[in-house]
């Protein structure tokens, strides 16, 4: 059985309650699920190994898909990496704490399963209040993968990591949606040169804005399938994600091209993925946020495409979105949910 630690919006001792709960039990060296500002995550002692086999086995991930460790204070990070780089260290006084993750060369102290294998460990400063709290009062860092089982979309409600999850926790502090809603920015740092591994809410421009413009790129897996000459610099780029049940296609145009089209593939079991603004041309639909807000849109697609799935949707016909600012991650996840198609309208 799983353990629910509630948080009450009414009762702030509720809050108190859970952290110290959670904090017990991760000491313990058991399995929590922890609300975070991008999705819930998956947390153990990312130093105790035996912890860490478990998250890969609660949520099948595969063993070489390292995962990102997590930290409430800068004095934590020394004792995990055998150095920081100069633009981790500007970026982390810019963006920390929130959803940026910062890959760099591990210590010993880090076990090989924490990272995949590698010689580089990712860490993260979150900037929940539940999730610092639980960090800080466990006195540990925490591995934590998305919530979710693997090859479905990140959780981003305490509801659904329940419904993943149930039995292969041991609790589940449950608390509020998550805000931000896709996965943590994942970048490498390369001496000065700062390359985006997974786009998040966090921007190239954003990153641009503290390292200068010439010292950032965009990995090409970002938005095209990782080819067999191209390094899979971060393990998660090799795998299927967010594969719904559903046949995804993504259709590239303005609203008046959208609804041409889908008007003229009114077959049973077709579903729409589109913004608010788009017409109801009498074809089930579910909206992702507004054509106009990258942030709406990324809050929202995961809750629906794990809602699509448990409406039956056969066929989904996905409205692109904005590949730009927090829009690149939203398009990078939608691609991936839809296999890479993508129809160009105009
Ligand atoms: O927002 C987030 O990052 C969430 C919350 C819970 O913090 N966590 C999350 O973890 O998304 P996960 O395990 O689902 O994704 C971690 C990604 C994977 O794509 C993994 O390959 C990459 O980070 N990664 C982890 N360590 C890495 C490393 N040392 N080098 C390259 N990529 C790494
Ligand atoms: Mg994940």
């Amino acid at each position: 059985m799983i353990e629910t630690l509630h948080l009450n919006a009414l009762a702030p001792e509720s809050r108190e309650e859970a952290v110290n709960t959670a904090a017990g039990l991760l000491k313990e060296g058991k399995l929590v699920i922890i609300p975070t500002e991008t999705v819930y995550g998956l947390a153990a002692n990312a130093l105790d190994a035996e912890a860490v086999k478990r998250i890969f086995v609660a949520k099948g991930r595969p063993q070489d898909n390292p995962l990102i460790v997590h930290i409430s204070d800068m004095e934590q990070i020394a004792p995990l990496v055998r150095e920081i780089p100069e633009n981790a260290r500007l970026l982390a006084e810019r963006y920390w704490p929130g959803p940026l993750t910062m890959v760099m060369p591990k210590s010993d102290l880090v076990p090989d399963v924490t990272s995949g294998g590698l010689d580089t460990v990712a860490v993260r400063m979150p900037s929940h209040k539940t999730a610092r709290l639980i960090i800080e009062k466990s006195g540990l860092p925490l591995a934590a993968p998305s919530a979710n089982l693997s090859g479905s979309p990140s959780p981003t409600t305490a509801f659904r990591c329940a419904q993943d999850m149930d039995g292969r926790v041991e609790a589940i502090v449950m608390d509020e949606d998550s805000q931000v809603g896709v996965e943590s920015t994942v970048v490498a740092l390369h001496g000065q040169d700062v390359l985006v591994l997974r786009p998040g809410a966090v921007t190239p421009a954003d990153i641009a804005r503290v390292v200068g413009e010439e010292h950032v790129s965009v990995h090409p897996s970002i938005t095209a399938p990782l080819s067999s000459d191209m390094k899979a610099e971060s393990p998660g780029m090799k795998y299927k994600h967010y594969a719904p049940k559903a046949e995804v296609t993504i259709l590239r145009g303005s609203r008046q091209a959208f609804l041409d089209y889908v008007g003229q593939h009114r077959e049973q079991g077709v579903y729409l993925l589109q913004f608010e603004e788009d017409d109801d041309i009498g074809l089930p639909y579910l909206c992702y946020g507004s054509a106009e807000d990258s942030s709406s849109q990324a809050h929202r697609l995961f809750e629906a495409l794990r809602e699509l799935d448990e409406l039956g949707a056969k066929t989904v016909y996905a409205h692109a979105p904005a590949a730009e600012g927090v829009g690149l991650a939203v398009y990078n996840r939608l691609l991936r949910a839809a296999a890479f198609r993508v129809i160009d309208l105009e």
